[in-house]
């Protein structure tokens, strides 16, 4: 079966005023959809189609024959993670398990916020900055391009799209404030706890 692009897990202006409608729909529906539509172009007839995601973006990763279906299969999972990152009503102070992870292995949520901002305002050019899950610590990493945390067997938590056509329309080069408008509105902490807990 081909991959297929998942429904955003939210209306199309969920995101207002911190994301436009506009910008989510080219986001999903040209950007993301691009990426399954690649991917299915290439795993086509290969033993990789009908495998799980995951799975296509693991079994790629580091080969070199195999670099354009990886680069699609990642940013296809990367988007599919970054959705559900992201909730109407998100963001500011985390709860649960995660909040006390943070607070123990941060120092608390300012500090955990600055790093956050920091890793994905530094990311030369595109990229994605995450919150993961290494081992038992908690970590913030950024990646270039289509690397994904995933492929180096560490769960991610949660993660923020700093390619230009995340922001470009709604922030113009202003990727700082579209970031820490991310952290502190639209972070999804029950989506970091529910990673954390099958971690
Ligand atoms: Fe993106």
């Amino acid at each position: 079966m081909p991959f297929s692009l998942p429904d955003l897990p939210y209306s199309i202006d969920a995101l207002l005023p911190f994301i436009s409608a506009e910008t989510l729909a080219l986001h999903h529906g040209q950007h993301h959809a691009g990426y399954v539509a690649n991917l299915n172009r290439l795993v086509a007839g290969t033993e990789l189609a009908g495998k799980a995601l995951e799975e296509v973006v693991r079994v790629t990763a580091g080969k070199p024959d195999r670099s354009a279906i990886h680069q699609n299969a990642s940013q296809a999972w990367n988007h599919e993670f970054y959705w559900r990152s992201l909730a109407h009503g998100g963001g500011g102070m985390p709860h649960g398990d995660v909040a006390t992870r943070i607070a123990a292995e941060f120092g608390g949520h300012e500090r955990f916020a600055e790093h956050f901002a920091q890793a994905a305002v530094s990311q030369f050019g595109s990229g994605w900055a995450w919150l993961c899950l290494r081992g038992d610590r908690l970590e913030i990493v950024k990646t270039p391009n289509e690397e994904s945390p995933l492929a180096k067997g560490v769960q991610p938590l949660l993660t923020i799209d700093v390619w230009e056509h995340a922001y470009y329309l709604d922030y113009r080069n202003r990727r700082l404030e579209y970031v820490h408008a991310v952290i502190d509105y639209l972070l999804d902490w029950e989506f970091a706890n529910a990673n954390l807990a099958r971690a």
